[in-house]
Formats: structure tokens, sequence, C-alpha cells
């Protein structure tokens, strides 16, 4: 059985629409100095990719949810492995997520740091799949909505593999 990656988003459409993002949070949040909080290890290109185009005062961290599943899909256990360092109190906070697929990690991290009292507190995905939706969640900035299909690259892996491709792909098994 061979392998073969079929591009689904390509790296100049990433960067395209990373730019609108990035271009539409510095107008929200013009004159104040947010506060990036990316998933790791998804989010962590997404993260640096887009901190560096939104032209406002900025602090970044990373934190990381493990769940506890069957391996593919999460389950309802969703538990922080690492917290984030800083202190959130009073601080305008705009949560990084690679991918919400089911809204068990995302829906979970929302409540978590909206005990931290921040002065506000928003979610950035890279992508979504709502047609996995298992718990409603809204998503204040999207990158793209995606089919349900199992995609890797720009941070996005397959059993850690992929993570580096500049693109976002589908992973095809073919008889050879
Ligand atoms: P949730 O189901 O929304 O809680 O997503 C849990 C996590 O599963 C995400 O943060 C990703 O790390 C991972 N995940 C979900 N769908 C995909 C995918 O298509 N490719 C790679 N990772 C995924």
């Amino acid at each position: 059985m061979a392998e073969r990656i079929e591009t689904l988003i390509t790296e100049e459409e990433i960067a395209k629409r990373v730019g609108e993002l990035a271009d539409e949070i510095t107008r929200d949040y013009e004159g104040k100095s947010i506060t990036l909080l990316g998933t790791l290890t998804g989010a962590v290109f997404f993260l640096t990719d887009l901190s560096r185009k939104i032209s406002l005062a900025q602090e970044i961290d990373f934190l990381k949810a493990s769940s506890y599943g069957d391996g593919t899909t999460s389950s309802g256990d969703v538990r922080l492995s690492l917290p984030t360092k800083l202190s959130l109190e009073g601080k305008h906070v705009i949560l990084l997520e690679d991918i919400v697929d089911t809204g068990h990690t995302s829906h979970y991290l929302m409540d978590f740091l909206a005990l931290q009292n921040p002065a506000s507190l928003k979610l950035c995905s890279l992508l979504s799949k709502p047609s996995r939706r298992v718990i409603e969640i809204d998503i204040d900035y999207l990158g793209f909505s995606i089919p349900d299909e199992f995609v890797i690259g720009y941070g996005l892996d397959f059993a850690q593999k992929h993570r580096n491709l500049p693109f976002i792909g589908v992973l095809r098994s073919e008889v050879t």
C-alpha cells in the first residue's frame, strides 16, 4: 500500500488567509495589546506566521491539552497537560487552534481560560470540520472550513509525522 498526499489548501492560500486574519485582528483590537495562546503542537506554525502579521503589541505563549479518546477522535475527557505560564487577568486573550474537529478541546480550553478573568477571550482556528462537531462552539476567526477528511501539514500530524509540510494535505493510501 503506497501513500500519496493530496493537496487540499496550498501554501499560497494559507499565507493569504493568515494575512487576512491578521488584518482583521489588527483592526478589531486597535489601540490594545493582545495575548496569543497557541495549542501545542499543531498550532505552532499558525501562531508564528499569524503573530508576525499582526501589527499590535502582543504576548505569546503555548498550552497543551490532551484528550483521551480511541486514538482517532477526541473524547469529552480533555485535560490540560501544560498550562500557560502567563497571567491572563485583564488581558485580551485569543486562543489559537490548529483545528476544531469535535469541538471538545476548544470548548474545554475556552472554559478554562474564561476562569482566569481575561478582559476578553476569543477563539481563532486555522481549520474547522463543521460536519464532525459534537459540541457547539463559536469560532471568532476562522481560516478555512474543510470537509470530513483527516488532514496533515502546516503543524498538523498523523502519528507525529508530516507537521513540516508547508501546505495542508490529505493522506491517501493506494493499492499499487
Ligand atoms: P477536537 O475533536 O475538536 O477536540 O480536536 C482534537 C484534536 O484532534 C485537534 O486539536 C487536533 O490536534 C486533532 N485533530 C482533529 N482532526 C485532525 C485532522 O484532520 N488532522 C490532524 N489532527 C486532527
